[in-house]
């Protein structure tokens, strides 16, 4: 007999097994966001507490032409996990590039905002990658010979602990190439009170993109989660400079996912997402220990938020 569960991604299944069954349950972030949860962190991405997709997307406007000179010469602009590619006009506008590769795991997120580029830019060849940008990935050959602009905005590097963070940085630069320019969006430390509010909203969205968290491993892990017996929460670790989502239990709770029983304490969590938060030290450190020297940085002038454009410099040794 086919079970539900046999439908699902096989490796969102032994993440989900796996990490549960942890000392201290987690489930890795990038399964937040199936077609569902795409489109809650765009409702969370509007919300007024929320203030790192703002302050990055005034930040593109105001320095761009700065940045666009900087950055690419007819090059071919690669954006890791484009998502609903609401930046990216911004680059197109400015840096008339010779093509635009969006790299997405959600593939139908993906095919639907390059139809939108295709259509506000149409002389633009537009080339989308299904992929998870973490794994190997290959770059279409019609952009075979142009230069490289990565773009990963948003502070999606701050999903990665920064062992990982250095591994990805590093895979960039393997995917790009010597020579190829990144321009990256890393979110800042700052007091702990705003930083909750940008992960705990008055109006309950990230809750909601928490939960939808159970919700999805109901629906394709043939589970029975009691979502009611969940609450989000959004705590700041200082010690690791991050933000952490953890979904809460508020009773003793068991379930079941593909046949196989789990039970949680009350008050014990299921760690969901983290969100590093860089000083400019550590920010500069992080690019460069991934392979990636800074050559100019723009913030805010409350320093919410940093913009840095790095480099992928052949190897040199000391000094
Ligand atoms: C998409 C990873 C940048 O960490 O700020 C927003 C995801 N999670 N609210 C972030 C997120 C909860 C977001 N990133």
């Amino acid at each position: 007999m086919l079970k539900i569960a046999d439908l699902a991604d096989p490796a969102f299944r032994s993440d989900v097994l796996a990490g549960l069954a942890e000392p201290t349950p987690a489930i890795p972030a990038r399964w937040l966001y199936d077609l569902r949860g795409s489109e809650l962190f765009d409702d969370i991405t509007r919300l007024p507490s929320y203030y790192p997709t703002r302050v990055e997307t005034a930040l593109l406007t105001a320095r761009m032409a700065e940045i666009a000179p900087l950055a690419c010469h007819d090059c071919a602009i690669v954006e890791f996990g484009s998502g609903s590619s609401t930046k990216t006009p911004l680059l197109l506008d400015a840096m008339h590039p010779k093509a635009y590769v969006p790299i997405d795991i959600s593939g139908e997120y993906l095919r639907d905002s390059a139809a939108r580029v295709d259509a506000q830019f149409p002389r633009l060849p537009v080339h989308p990658v299904e992929a998870d940008f973490t794994k190997q990935v290959e770059l279409p050959s019609a952009i075979d010979g142009l230069p490289r602009l990565g773009f990963f905005p948003g502070s999606t590097i701050g999903n990665f602990v920064p062992r990982s963070a250095t591994d990805l940085l590093r895979h960039f630069r393997d995917i790009l190439g010597t020579g190829s320019k990144l321009l990256i969006g890393m979110d800042r430390v700052k007091p702990v009170e705003r930083l909750i509010a940008a992960y705990d909203d008055p109006e309950g969205v990230t809750a909601e993109f928490n939960l939808n968290l159970l919700h999805r491993i109901n629906r394709e892990l043939a589970a029975d989660i009691p979502i009611d017996a969940f609450r989000h929460a959004a705590r700041w670790h200082d010690m690791n400079g991050r933000v952490e989502m953890h979904l809460v239990a508020q009773r003793d709770v068991a379930f079941t996912i593909d046949g196989q029983r789990f039970a949680f304490a009350k008050g014990s969590s299921i760690h969901t997402e983290n969100s590093h938060k860089y000083g400019p030290r550590g920010a500069r450190l992080l690019l460069l220990a991934g392979g990636w020297t800074p050559l100019a940085e723009w913030t805010d002038p409350e320093q919410d938020f940093a913009l840095i454009l790095a480099e992928a410099q052949r190897n040199r040794f000391a000094p």
